[in-house]
This record gives C-alpha cells, sequence and structure tokens, in this order.
C-alpha cells in the first residue's frame, strides 16, 4: 500500500472515496452539517432534516457523486460529541467506515483529520484506522476471501511529517502482523513453526533471530519451560530477536521484551473445560505482539538496543506431561511446586525474564495473556498493568497513552508474593483464588529481582470474541503500538 500525505484541502483530492468526519448535530444548519452540506449540494443537510444520519459515533453515510468534491464517493463517518472527541475516537470512526467500504473495491482513499488536533498525531489515528480495519481474519479460507483492494491512503494534515506517517504505517501493519500470526491455531503454528516465521520476518527486516532449542534450553537448566513442554509432542524453542541502533544514544538502556508464546493451552494434567477452549490458540498473543514491535522497531529504528526473547511451549497433556505436585528447578535456580499445569505461562516466563537479564537487558516489559482473572478484573478494555518501579511503570503507562491503548495499572507487593508460598519448594506457581492476575505477576516478578520490569497481562484485550465496529473477530494485536512508543522514547 503507498501512503500519502496532503496539504491540499478534501474537495480538490482526487480518490475512489474520500472520508471526512463530522460531529453530532440534529439541525441541519449547524456549522458542522453546512461545511458538507456545502460541497454536497445541500445533501447532507437534508440527510440530517431527515434523521437518516447525524454524526453519532461509528455511524456512516456514504454519498456518491458529491457535487463539489474530486473524489468519486464521500463517506461521512460520525464522531459524536465535539467536546468528547479524542484521537481513539477519531481512529475508531475511520475504522468503522473502512470496515463498511472495504469488501466495495474501492482502491484508494483520502481522509482529511479533523481539526483541532496535533497533525502527526492526527496522521497516525487515521493511519490505525485504516490499516487496523482493512485486517481480515480469512487466510484459511478457500472461498470468497475477502482481499483488500486498496492501494493508497492519502492523508490530508497541513503540517504533519513524513516521519509520523512513516511510524504509524510501521507500527499498524506490525501489529496487523501480530494478529495474523495470534490467529493462526495450534495445528498450524506450533513452536517450531512460529521460530521458522521469526526467523524469516527478521532476515527480512534486517534483525538478528537466534533459536535455542530443547537441548540448548537443557544446557542452560530452563527447567520451568521445559516443564511445561514435556506434555506435547511438538518441541519447545526459545526465540530471540535482536535490533541493534547504528549509533546507540546516551543511556545505556538496553529495552528487553518477553512474551508469552503458548501455541495452545490446554491446561495440560490440569485439563481446562472444553466450552471456549479454542481460543487457547491466541495464548501466543504476547510473543506475536513482541515480534510484530521488533519490525516496526526495525523501520522506525529508535536510538537503544532492543532484545526480545519469546519462549514457546504447547502446554499438552500427553503421557510425558508434568504432574500437579511436580517440583521444577528454574533457570535462576529457584525451585517451583507446580500446583496447577494451567499456570503455564508464569513457568516459561520466568526463565526467559531470567535470560533476558543475562543477555543484557537493563529495561523490560512482559506481554502474556496470562490469567482469566485479569479478564475478571477489567474485562475487555484495559490491560492490566504491573511493575516493579514507578518511574518504568509510569513511562510504560504514558507511551500506552500516547500509543492509544488502554492499560490500567495494578497492584504488586510482599502480600502477595507471600500468597505464592509452597510447602515443599521456594515458590508455588498459583496462589489461593483471590487475586489470581496480581499472585501471577508477583510470580514473575521474583524472577526479574531488581530490573526495572512492566507486566502486561493481555488475556482480556488479545482478542475480540465479537466483531467490533471497526475490528472483525480475533487477536486484536494489541501491545504493538505502546512498545513501539515505549523504544522510540527511550532514546
Ligand atoms: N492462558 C491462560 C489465561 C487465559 C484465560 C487467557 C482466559 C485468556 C483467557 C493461562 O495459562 C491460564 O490458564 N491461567 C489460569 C491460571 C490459574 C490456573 C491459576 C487461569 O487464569 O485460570
Ligand atoms: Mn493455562
Ligand atoms: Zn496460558
Amino acid at each position: 500500500m503507498q501512503y500519502a500525505l496532503s496539504g491540499e484541502s478534501i474537495p480538490s483530492v482526487p480518490a475512489d472515496v474520500a472520508i471526512g468526519f463530522m460531529a453530532e448535530a440534529s439541525d441541519p444548519q449547524a456549522p458542522a452539517v453546512q461545511r458538507w452540506s456545502d460541497l454536497t449540494d445541500g445533501l447532507v443537510a437534508e440527510l440530517v432534516g431527515r434523521d437518516e444520519f447525524r454524526g453519532e459515533k461509528r455511524s456512516t453515510a456514504l454519498i456518491h457523486k458529491p457535487a463539489r468534491l474530486a473524489a468519486d464517493r464521500l463517506m461521512l463517518v460520525g464522531c459524536g460529541a465535539p467536546a468528547k472527541l479524542t484521537l481513539a475516537t477519531v481512529r475508531d470512526a475511520v475504522g468503522a467506515a473502512w470496515r463498511k467500504l472495504r469488501a466495495s473495491g474501492v482502491r484508494s482513499l483520502v481522509v482529511e483529520i479533523p481539526e483541532g488536533f496535533d497533525a502527526d498525531r492526527g496522521v497516525r489515528a487515521v493511519v490505525e484506522g485504516v490499516v487496523h480495519a482493512d485486517y481480515e481474519p480469512d487466510l484459511h479460507k478457500s472461498r470468497n476471501r475477502k482481499a483488500s483492494s486498496l492501494e493508497a491512503l492519502t492523508v490530508i494534515a497541513k503540517g504533519a511529517s513524513q516521519a509520523a506517517l512513516d511510524r504509524a504505517a510501521a507500527t499498524a501493519e506490525a501489529s496487523n502482523l501480530a494478529r495474523e500470526l495470534a490467529n493462526e491455531p495450534g495445528n498450524l503454528l506450533p513452536p517450531k513453526v512460529l521460530a521458522a516465521r521469526a526467523r524469516e520476518l527478521a532476515s527480512g527486516a534486517g534483525l538478528e533471530c537466534e533459536v535455542l532449542d530443547r537441548s540448548q534450553l537443557e544446557a542452560l537448566n530452563m527447567g520451568a519451560l521445559l516443564g511445561v513442554a514435556r506434555g506435547s509432542k511438538e518441541p519447545p524453542v526459545l526465540i530471540v530477536v535482536r535490533y541493534r541502533p547504528e549509533r546507540v544514544g546516551e543511556t545505556e538502556t538496553h529495552l528487553g521484551l518477553v512474551g508469552k508464546a503458548v501455541t495452545f493451552d490446554t491446561g495440560g494434567i490440569s485439563l481446562k473445560p472444553s466450552a471456549d477452549m479454542h481460543f487457547m490458540k491466541h495464548d501466543m498473543a504476547g510473543g506475536a505482539a513482541m515480534l510484530g514491535a521488533m519490525l516496526a522497531i526495525a523501520k522506525v529504528r529508535p536510538s537503544v538496543p532492543v532484545t526480545a526473547v519469546i519462549p514457546s511451549v504447547e502446554n499438552m497433556p500427553g503421557a510425558e506431561a508434568q504432574r500437579p505436585g511436580d517440583i521444577v528447578t528454574a533457570r535462576s535456580g529457584t525451585t517451583v511446586e507446580v500446583l496447577n499445569t494451567d499456570a503455564e505461562g508464569r513457568l516459561i516466563l520466568a526463565d526467559a525474564l531470567t535470560y533476558a537479564k543475562e543477555l543484557g537487558c537493563t529495561h523490560m516489559v512482559d506481554a502474556a495473556t496470562l490469567t482469566g482473572a485479569i479478564v475478571v478484573a477489567l474485562g475487555p478494555h484495559y490491560t492490566g498493568l504491573f511493575g516493579n518501579d514507578d518511574d518504568w511503570t509510569k513511562r510504560v503507562v504514558q507511551a500506552s497513552k500516547d500509543a492509544g491503548e488502554q492499560m490500567w495499572p495494578m497492584p504488586l507487593g510482599p502480600q502477595y508474593t507471600k500468597m505464592l508460598d509452597s510447602t515443599v519448594a521456594d515458590l508455588a506457581n498459583i496462589g489461593p483464588r483471590w487475586g489470581g492476575a496480581v499472585t501471577a505477576a508477583a510470580f514473575l516478578e521474583h524472577f526479574v529481582d531488581e530490573t526495572p520490569w512492566a507486566h502486561l497481562d493481555i488475556a482480556g484485550t488479545a482478542w475480540h470474541e465479537k466483531p467490533v465496529p471497526q475490528a472483525p473477530v480475533g487477536a486484536s494485536g494489541v501491545g504493538v503500538a505502546t512498545l513501539v512508543e515505549l523504544a522510540l522514547g527511550l532514546g
């Protein structure tokens, strides 16, 4: 796809479709209506007068052959009350518009950012809205695939920078790639296939990639990771992807991105109930987000080194599977009593976090579909954010805000760590019933020690169970935008 910026005004830019934003209005004479009405010889005022379109959030009106526009069609999209207009509203409105247009063969699109926003941020909202909405999870349909027809997107934003456009395009495409990976079913994307994809993607992007196999993981004493892998015929891998800047900035920061990639989570011997188990094909969304972020980082080139560490296993109840009550020794030397084999994400992350520190990461973020408990706490709208260092946590929260991803700070502390006491080992892998998202984070914290670290529990936000106006069902690509923003802000 071609992306371009334009400083012209919307009527003069030719395209198959122009998308325009309209604030909510019930009066056909309102200024928000008048502007579009003038460009359509009164048609928009008539639509508003007839109550057919009033600019309600994400509602749309399609006008063919608009009188005073160079574009062939005009799609107006509502963005609700003007006082409440945020960049996220703009992004979702343009996404909702493109979801409706996507199947109709539109090849060129021009979108004007609404007034009152910083031009670079407006560009980002528009590009993300269109590119995210363009993604369709139909890779495996042999008939009626709805391939995208979009070839060119022009964003009208006076004073916007090319860098902002490039950054937005790289990030949005990377998050679609993360979605594609996270949507792959367990049979088609076991750990070794994920590793092969990572290798291929990394080499295409000029990143280094190393894949550690079972024997290497054994040599590294990664007993926590290996214990989870035992129940599956699919061998485990640890994927390491490295970005090195040409010129290292002044800080000695080295960002580590650790992503849970359980390619399918049956629960193991602590087997999950079968209803909804198929969603566990998305249990590698954290790893997919880290890979996506690395690809965007390779394009936008921040001045700090970034290393992704992605432990990947399949959690199965095979004859060799670990049992509840088993004790494993993590790479750090900590012994863990595995009271529940379904709390596997924290086990593989424990060894991955240890390894990321050993690779020199000074600041870490992990992303994981870690607990059902975070979904109970926050529902599908906010990612739960935990951390051991206030400054670092604040940075990550700020990056999430700038990136338009919703994350909510959650507590940690010795009271929660105590809940993981084991009678027979250093730590148990689960705590009592309550506070399950927090005890899971406290488990990870044990393996991080003093390194500033933030943990993103994306169990509620990693996929949509139902389509939303701006996105289809399936993986959401959550995390990619925040991590790219964070990396760019570090130097
Ligand atoms: N992958 C799941 C968490 C999950 C659940 C993600 C629902 C998305 C939606 C994780 O491995 C898991 O099974 N966690 C258990 C932990 C429990 C055994 C302490 C959970 O949350 O039930
Ligand atoms: Mn599990
Ligand atoms: Zn899991």
